[in-house]
């Protein structure tokens, strides 16, 4: 019946998608191949893959979007499905495809929006064609694909929107090594939006550009990195939020050291804390994009929430648990 295809439909769509993520420590240092930590929130992007008789890819994106976001993406996420389709073998002139992209993830700069829609293409290639293929398999695909975003991705997003949970992350020279942290205690966080879109392969450029240009500089900024990101893990593993909340502030200290911090971050980063945040940093690429912050209980979790209102474009709330 049409009802039980609706279902069997929807029991597949869930099985495409692909999360958001907030880096909870380490945005860019975690290109030059030390560890980082991050979360996966509960929203996601799924994606419906139809085989068609006009050659050619058609794609339907219905993804919620921060204003601008999609138009600006636009080329980067065309070039970033050719390169997933070419990593199955598709010849999408012999075999047409339609793919519609949705979900509830909300697509701003930041939130892995791109590695879950390749992550979430791959799930729905694997499906459609089908081809078995393992949780790495998808991730391995997913990485193609976040390569049509930025040249050199850690592979952090595509790895979180995968596996989802919060997760210790390692980019080596071979694949990366990453392990699904414990969570004794939930991390209340209230997440919030510069409202503008940044280029992650520009903010990584540039980085990179002046790192070689002093890396006396850089090689400070990563040695007191790899002392935050040690204490950070601690800090989750012991449930200790106060502790978790001023290695966060740190953090966002050290990317201010990096250039990659930007005014409107740095507002609402000082806004959250003095309305009650334990701790708060940029997080993702910056220069635009999102800021995270702490809150030890629920009821500050709405009041950082309500403050952050009145500043920013869009705010959001989520609990690693
Ligand atoms: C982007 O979410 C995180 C960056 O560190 C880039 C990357 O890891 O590929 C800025």
């Amino acid at each position: 019946t049409r009802l039980r295809n609706e279902e069997v439909g929807k029991t597949l769509l869930a099985r495409t998608r692909g999360y958001g993520k907030l880096i909870l420590f380490g945005e860019h240092f975690v290109v030059y191949k030390v560890p980082a930590l991050v979360g996966a929130v509960s929203m996601y992007t799924d994606c419906d893959v139809e085989f068609v008789e006009t050659p050619g890819v058609e794609v339907i994106d219905d993804r919620p979007a921060v204003p601008n976001y999609k138009v600006k993406k636009k080329e980067e996420a065309d070039h970033a499905i050719d390169l997933v389709l070419k990593h199955f073998n598709m010849d999408t002139e012999k075999q047409g495809l339609k793919l519609h992209f949705g979900g509830d993830l909300t697509c701003v700069s930041g939130i892995g929006a791109s590695a879950a829609q390749v992550v979430s293409l791959s799930r729905a290639l694997s499906l459609a064609l089908p081809k078995a293929m393992t949780e790495d398999e998808i991730n391995a695909a997913g990485y193609e694909g976040e390569k049509g975003y930025h040249g050199t991705p850690s592979g952090i997003d595509n790895t979180a929107a995968t596996f989802g949970g919060v997760l210790k992350f390692q980019r080596t020279d071979g694949d990366p090594i990453f392990t699904k942290k414990k969570i004794t205690t939930p991390i209340r966080i209230v997440y919030a939006s510069t409202g503008m879109t940044s280029s992650t392969t520009e903010v990584v450029g540039d980085v990179k550009a002046k790192k070689e240009a002093d890396p006396a500089w850089f090689d400070d900024l990563l040695q007191k990195y790899l002392v935050l990101v040690e204490k950070g893990e601690k800090a989750i593993d012991e449930g200790d939020m106060v502790t978790l909340g001023a290695l966060l502030n740190e953090n966002h200290t050290l990317c201010q050291s990096l250039t990659v911090s930007c005014k409107e971050l740095d507002d609402l980063v000082t806004a959250a804390r003095e309305a009650g945040a334990i701790g708060a940093k940029m997080s993702g690429t910056g220069r635009g994009g999102l800021m995270l912050a702490l809150t030890p209980t629920e009821e500050v979790q709405d009041t950082v929430a309500a403050a952050l209102e009145k500043l920013a474009p869009q705010v959001w709330k989520t609990t690693f648990a």
